[in-house]
């Protein structure tokens, strides 16, 4: 069992030792370490069980902290960070021989974001470093957006978990590449792709199902708990051992779970993984999801769910 506490200095006094510390940030909870500390990252690798061609997203606490690791930063990328951070939005930039290899797995890029969570920020800003990390759960696994779920799967390798409490997106950030002075979506996320066409940015988005991913990590099967899972068909009746994840419909049986009963999809976005670990407790043989419309946030939601189907 990990200590779960709201004491910044204790989480700052084990990064600077070396040891990962999970953190909160508004999308999930992060695994995190020093970014500039290869044994340290190695760390994460090994805790997480993690394969090394899958590069870490690295987390700063103030525009200025990117410099010294990254280098000619595009005016596209300059006004993109401007606007959306501190928020759910990661850019790839080039990066310099201060960030060492593991971190990026060895491309001459680095993926950045700033995170909006008040108790992270403040974190960051008190470190001489800036602080790699992974979402903090097992590879392959869901996401966790509570202190709680970090301690379940990960509580006996890490011995402190910094409480920032639920987070408030719920969603991984949306990963961006300037290439050609185009924004490319990376991957779905926090950040939706409505918002980036209403400030008019024009982006555009690769092709998330492909086996062959353009950002390593961008697996298929990402985000799937154990248990079977797979897509609620229009009017298909459950069995009686199924669980049914379904948008906004309110839930029949104790076994079954609504994202968010007003149709609300930031609502849908938060509850998404937490009632996704809750139907793998629930005393059923399976899950059966219903997508929510691919609108806004509901790209990312949708995107999580057929992933976790991909898994069968
Ligand atoms: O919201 C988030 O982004 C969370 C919180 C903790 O910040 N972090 C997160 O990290 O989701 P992770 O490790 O689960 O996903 C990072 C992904 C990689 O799997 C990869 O797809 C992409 O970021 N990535 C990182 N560096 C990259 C690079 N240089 N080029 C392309 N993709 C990169
Ligand atoms: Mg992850």
């Amino acid at each position: 069992m990990s200590v779960i506490g709201q004491d910044i200095e204790t989480a700052a006094s084990l990064l600077k030792k070396g040891i990962a510390v999970a953190i909160p940030t508004e999308t999930v909870y992060g695994l995190a370490v020093n970014a500039f500390d290869p044994i340290a990252v190695t760390s994460v690798f090994t805790i997480k069980n993690r394969p090394d061609f899958d590069p870490l997203i690295v987390h700063v606490g103030n525009h200025e902290a990117i410099r010294s690791f990254t280098r000619s930063v595009h005016p596209v990328e300059e006004l993109l960070m401007r606007k959306y951070w501190p928020g759910p939005m990661t850019i790839i930039l080039q990066r310099n021989d201060r960030i060492p290899d593991i971190v990026c797995s060895g491309l001459d890029t680095v993926g950045v974001r700033m995170p909006n969570h008040e108790v992270t920020l403040k974190l960051l800003n008190l470190l001489p470093f800036p602080l790699a990390a992974p979402s903090a759960n097992p590879f392959g696994y869901i996401s966790p957006t509570r202190p709680d779920h970090v301690d379940r799967q990960l509580g006996d390798q890490i011995p402190y978990i910094l409480d920032g409490g639920d987070c408030s997106v719920g969603v991984e950030s949306t990963i961006l590449k300037v290439e050609n002075d185009k924004v490319h979506v990376l991957r779905l996320g926090g950040l939706s792709v409505d918002r980036l066409k209403e400030d008019g940015f024009d982006p555009v988005v690769s092709d998330h199902s492909s086996s062959r991913p353009s950002a390593p990590g961008m697996l298929t099967s990402h985000y799937s708990p154990w248990k079977k899972i797979m897509p609620l068909k229009d009017g298909e009746t459950p069995d009686e051992t199924t669980s049914v994840l379904y948008f906004s419909r309110k839930p029949i049986r104790k076994i079954d779970r609504t994202l968010s009963e007003s149709g609300d999809l930031e609502e849908a976005a938060r509850n998404l993984f937490r009632l996704m670990r809750e139907l793998e407790q629930e005393n059923s043989t399976g899950i059966l999801v219903e997508f929510v419309p691919e609108v806004s946030l509901g790209r990312a939601i949708n995107d999580r769910l057929r992933r976790a189907c991909a898994m069968g």
